[in-house]
């Protein structure tokens, strides 16, 4: 009996151990974190999470929350054993993020990325023009030509915005037609109609390496010649304009995609210091002048972006100072993230420049995720893009805010679809001058 007795204890003793071992792994290794990627199936009230799966993962644990930062939750740990998860009973027009963690064998991953989400908010606002929302905090304007500026082009310019660049008619190619020869009346079209509303002209662009005339791309003369060709071209378009165009992009995209400086007719014939001398002629044609760098792509290129800065800050070390950086700011709806954003921007504010997002468009269509049909999904990501950009700009100190320009007032006008090859709706009007969501979504920013 007593046999038995201490049989059955050792038996027991050793299966809770054993039972214990199925329970807690003791060597539990740690899974993978999920990817947290765009939500989908958007509504005023609801939408649903999605991620990427992790192998091995027996279930998922996700987090929702009001906070970026997490502080407060809707709910936390909504355990869930797919790689996606709707929720709704949420507020209209509200900012959400979640974040999401595997469990596997009783191990528990690190979180996720964070995905944040704006739910359908106050629809398409009839009554509010983009102009008095901003309420003249900064310049919102729109890319124009002298063709369209009478109709409903002149109403809804009018209306909703407070400057207005020339997508094309301000260009070299346009405006340069031989030595001494200029055609300004594209030009003197626009600005008597942006003088005679009291709204702003941007000036884009007195140097660019794809607006150069005919003559001067083949000019046979020497490179001094060459030179003067250039300076004298500046004196005269600035000057003409002095007190009428506040500010100019006086180069535009020097800096190649690679990180190298660009290698163009000017650097060829003026040297690598051309940037700097086309500064220095326009500061001296119009003093009171807002001189801008324009450029592109450079939130997620970094060579680009390191490029661009060097520049500036050898220009700088030579007296040349630039008053602004132009951002152009063709985005898509996902790209480039806003972390990468506020990190370029920071660092154009710590130069203490003046921001102009200068050509902002947003496409939907895009390489990475192309779209045959634009959903709502995609037009509601757009959408959030937009407040999300104007958002950004606003976290400008306000002495550094010059604006935020429209690379085109409607969709059928603008330079994205014929540029990409895909079809596009990336600006705020639609066809028919009509506002689309994306306009909602600009006020939702400045809220
Ligand atoms: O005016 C001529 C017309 O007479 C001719 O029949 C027609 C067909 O060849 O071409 C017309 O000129 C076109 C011009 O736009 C005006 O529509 C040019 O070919 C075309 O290349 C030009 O494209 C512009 C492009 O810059 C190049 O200048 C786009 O509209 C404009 O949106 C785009 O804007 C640039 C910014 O200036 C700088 N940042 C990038 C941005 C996009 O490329």
């Amino acid at each position: 009996m007593r046999i038995l007795l201490i049989s059955a204890f050792f038996y027991l003793f050793f299966n809770s151990c054993n039972s214990d071992n199925k329970d807690t792994n003791p060597v539990a290794v740690q899974p993978k974190a999920p990817v947290a990627i765009e939500a989908a199936n958007f509504t005023e009230i609801s939408f649903t999470a999605n991620w990427n799966s992790v192998v091995g993962a027996q279930k998922y644990f996700l987090d929702l929350s009001n906070k970026v930062d997490f502080s407060s939750f809707v709910f936390k740990d909504r355990e869930v054993s797919d790689i996606k998860y709707s929720v709704s009973s949420l507020t209209k027009a509200s900012d959400y993020y979640y974040r999401v963690r595997a469990f596997k064998d009783g191990a528990y991953s690190k979180y996720s990325n964070i995905i944040k989400v704006t739910t359908l908010g106050i629809g398409i606002n009839p009554n509010v023009n983009l102009k008095d929302k901003v309420n003249g905090d900064f310049i919102v304007g729109v890319a124009v030509s002298s063709d369209k500026l009478s109709g409903q082009y002149n109403t809804v310019i009018s209306n909703e915005f407070s400057s207005v660049t020339a997508e094309n008619e301000m260009k070299m190619r346009s405006i340069y037609t031989g030595p001494g020869q200029y055609n300004w009346a594209p030009v003197d079209k626009i600005v008597d109609f942006a003088v005679s509303k009291g709204i702003n002209i941007h000036g884009h662009a007195l140097i660019w390496h794809r607006s150069i005339p005919d003559f001067l791309d083949k000019f046979t003369g020497t490179d001094l010649e060459f030179e003067n060709l250039v300076k004298q071209y500046i004196f005269d378009v600035v000057g003409r304009y002095k007190d009428k165009i506040k500010s100019w992009d006086v180069v535009n995209e020097a800096i190649n995609d690679n990180g190298l400086f660009r290698d163009t007719k000017f650097s060829q014939r003026m040297g690598s210091n051309y940037v700097e001398k086309c500064f220095k002629w326009a500061r001296e044609a119009d003093p009171d002048c807002i001189l801008f760098y324009n450029d592109y792509g450079t939130g997620d290129n970094i060579p680009k972006q390191n490029a661009v800065y060097k520049l500036i800050k050898d220009m700088a070390v030579n007296h040349t100072h630039i008053d602004g950086l132009g951002f152009q700011m063709h985005i898509t709806y996902n790209s480039p993230s806003l972390s990468q954003l506020q990190i370029d921007l920071k660092r154009a504010l710590d130069e203490n420049l003046k921001i102009h997002f200068s050509e902002l468009d947003i496409r939907m269509n895009s390489d990475s995720s192309p779209i045959t049909s634009f959903t709502d999904d995609r037009i509601q990501l757009q959408r959030a893009k937009y407040k999300e950009v104007v958002q950004l700009f606003k976290t400008i100190p306000k002495s550094q805010r010059y604006g935020i320009t429209m690379w085109g007032l409607k969709d059928n006008e603008s330079w994205i679809p014929g540029e990409f090859g895909r079809p596009d709706k990336p600006l705020l009007f639609d066809d028919n001058f009509i506002r689309k969501l994306t306009h909602t979504g600009f006020l939702e920013g400045l809220e």
